[in-house]
């Protein structure tokens, strides 16, 4: 179920959603001015799951380009948005009130923040785009936002660098949540949990279609390229924290570490076959829970909104 299927991305949503710093969406919401209608991108956006966070919490207008390479994702997006009788690249129409944000689910998990404005207009477009290659299909505009979640620890240095750099030229605001860090804890703990968990993180190393991936390291190096790129940077942890209650969650990932384990290192298999039977059995008598490690990031170019609220 792991991977990037839709069911996978479901099961995860309300927990991305819990799990997500509130802080760094209050400060995007102060880093938008009221009444100005933004474009915001979310790259690698699955089935939506960013926007339908980030919308509701944001006081601007907002003109959402979810882009993937998955089509599948993207129809699932504009059905869940209300827009599945669009066509490709159509979305929902531009406008007010009227076209808001009907039918799109506010998940689990996100409820307004204090104080924040009343939602605004947002509409919905979709592109399918592989980002590994051109990033200049990617039409930024002055000022935009661009957003991922769930995205980065996939990516290499050297397309991060170049996404960066367009950023850059264009002032954009940069979000990126939910970067995995490389963290997992599990109770009740097992001496074989850390080995399991450096060769997961081996295996995060490795070429996602971006090249040789960031993996664990992406939120600091994306934070340390926008400070060279004068950017301002806050960043939070937004770890996941999964309870007896989430078995199936926690048994997906469970399956899904052991597997990438054994792929990037054969001679282990025994080793984690048998970590996977003794945390499955832990998880079977209710007694499992796992926190794993993810890093909010947000960043905007010095000089242009210093103070936010401002
Ligand atoms: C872990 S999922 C996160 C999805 C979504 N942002 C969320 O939070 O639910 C990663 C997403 O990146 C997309 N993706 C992976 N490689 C891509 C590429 N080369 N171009 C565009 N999208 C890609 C996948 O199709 C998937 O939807």
């Amino acid at each position: 179920v792991t991977g990037f299927s839709a069911e996978w991305l479901a099961m995860r949503e309300p927990i991305d959603a819990a799990a997500r710093d509130r802080a760094i969406a209050r400060r995007l919401s102060e880093l938008l001015p009221p009444g100005v209608r933004r474009r915001c991108f979310d790259l690698g956006c699955g089935t939506g799951s960013n926007v339908r966070y980030l919308a509701p919490l944001l006081g601007a207008p907002q003109r959402w380009v979810l882009v993937d390479s998955d089509e599948q994702h993207l129809r699932r997006a504009r059905e869940l948005a209300g827009g599945s009788a669009m066509g490709e690249d159509h979305g929902l129409p531009e406008g007010d009130e009227a076209a808001g944000i009907n039918g799109m689910r506010v998940v689990r998990g996100a409820p307004p923040i204090d104080g924040m404005p009343a939602m605004h207009a947002t509409s919905i477009d979709t592109r399918c785009i592989d980002l590994a290659g051109d990033l200049g299909q990617l039409e930024l505009e002055e000022g935009a936002l661009v957003s991922a979640a769930a995205l980065l620890d996939l990516v290499s240095a050297a397309w991060l660098t170049r996404l960066l750099d367009r950023c850059r030229a264009c002032d954009a605001i940069v979000l990126f949540a939910l970067t995995y860090d490389g963290r997992i804890a599990l109770e009740p703990g097992d001496p074989a949990d850390a080995a399991v968990r450096d060769l997961v993180n081996r295996h995060q190393r490795t070429d996602k279609g971006f090249g040789p991936a960031l993996g664990p390291a992406a939120a600091s190096f994306a934070r340390a390229r926008l400070e060279d790129l004068q950017y301002r940077t806050q960043s939070a942890p937004s770890d996941w924290r999964l309870e007896p209650a989430d078995a199936l969650v926690q048994e997906c990932l469970l399956r899904d570490w052991a597997r990438a384990a054994v792929e990037i290192a054969p001679a282990a298999q025994e080793l984690c076959e048998r970590w996977l039977r003794k945390r499955l059995a832990h998880l079977e008598r209710g007694q499992s829970s796992i926190r794993v490690g993810h890093q909010d990031l947000i960043a905007w170019p010095a000089g242009s909104r210093d103070q936010p609220g401002a």
